[in-house]
C-alpha cells in the first residue's frame, strides 16, 4: 500500500461544501476545482490528491479503494451499498430528504403500483418492507415527469423545499428517510493508512461541529 491519500469529492452541489471542510483539515486544492476541466488535482500536501467524481461514481472508487476516501450523499451510499466502505462522519451538508410523491390529491391506489426513480435499490426495498408491490421504472433525472406523463403512479425523489414538486403539482407523500452527506473511507486504507487518514477524519470532525 502506498503513502498517498487519495480522496474522491462529488461534483455538483456538495463541492461548495466540502472544501471548507477539507480546509480544515489542512488540505487546500492547488487550483479552483470549480473552474477547472481537470479531474485529478494536487494540494498544499504533496501526499494527498483529489479526484472530482459524479456524485454517483464516489462508493465505486472508495469501494475499489483508489480513492481512500470520499464524500457522497446517504441516498447515494444506500443505492450503492455499503460493501467495502466505511463511514467514519456525516458531514451534515447538503441535507434533505429522500420521500414518495405523487400528483397533488389523487388518492393513492390499492394493489400494484408504478414508481419511477433513480434509486432502484432503496425504492425496492422501501416498498418491500411496506408490503406494497411495485414496478419500479429506472430513471436518470426529472423524476417529476413521470406521474405527470402516466409512466408512474408514484415517484421517489430527494425533496429539500419542496419547490420542485410544487410547481409540477405534485406532494410529497411518505418519508423514506433525512439524508445528508457523507465522509467516506475505503475499509483497508482505514486499517493500513490509519495514521495518516485518522488524523483528517478528526479535523474535519472538528469542523462538522
Ligand atoms: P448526477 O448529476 O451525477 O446524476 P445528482 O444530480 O444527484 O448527480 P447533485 O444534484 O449534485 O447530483 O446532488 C448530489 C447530492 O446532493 C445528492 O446525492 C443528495 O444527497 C444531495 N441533494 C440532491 N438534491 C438536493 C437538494 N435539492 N437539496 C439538498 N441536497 C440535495
Ligand atoms: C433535486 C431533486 C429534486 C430537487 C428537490 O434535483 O432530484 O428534483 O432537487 O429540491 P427542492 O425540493 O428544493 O425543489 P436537482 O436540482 O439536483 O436536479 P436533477 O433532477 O438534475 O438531479
Amino acid at each position: 500500500m502506498n503513502s498517498n491519500i487519495t480522496i474522491a469529492l462529488s461534483k455538483g452541489r456538495i463541492l461548495d461544501d466540502t472544501l471548507p471542510l477539507l480546509a480544515a483539515a489542512g488540505i487546500v486544492p492547488e487550483e479552483d476545482l470549480r473552474k477547472s476541466r481537470k479531474l485529478i488535482f494536487g494540494t498544499n500536501r504533496d501526499n494527498v490528491k483529489l479526484v472530482v467524481l459524479r456524485a454517483t461514481d464516489v462508493p465505486t472508487y472508495v469501494q475499489h479503494g483508489v480513492a481512500d476516501l470520499g464524500v457522497a450523499g446517504k441516498d447515494v451510499l444506500m443505492e450503492h451499498g455499503s460493501e467495502g466502505l466505511y463511514e467514519p462522519l456525516d458531514l451534515r451538508i447538503a441535507t434533505c430528504r429522500l420521500m414518495t410523491a405523487a400528483i397533488k390529491g389523487v388518492e393513492p391506489k390499492s394493489g400494484r403500483i408504478k414508481v419511477a426513480t433513480k434509486f432502484v435499490n432503496i425504492a425496492k426495498r422501501y416498498y418491500a418492507s411496506r408490503g406494497i408491490q411495485a414496478d419500479i421504472i429506472k430513471l436518470y433525472g426529472g423524476m417529476e415527469l413521470a406521474p405527470l406523463m402516466g409512466l408512474a403512479d408514484e415517484i421517489v425523489d430527494i425533496v429539500d423545499t419542496g419547490n420542485t414538486l410544487k410547481a409540477n403539482g405534485l406532494e410529497a407523500r411518505d418519508l423514506i428517510c433525512h439524508i445528508s452527506s457523507r465522509l467516506i473511507a475505503n475499509s483497508a486504507s482505514m486499517k493500513m493508512k490509519h495514521t495518516m487518514i485518522q488524523p483528517i477524519v478528526d479535523l474535519i470532525a472538528k469542523a462538522v461541529d
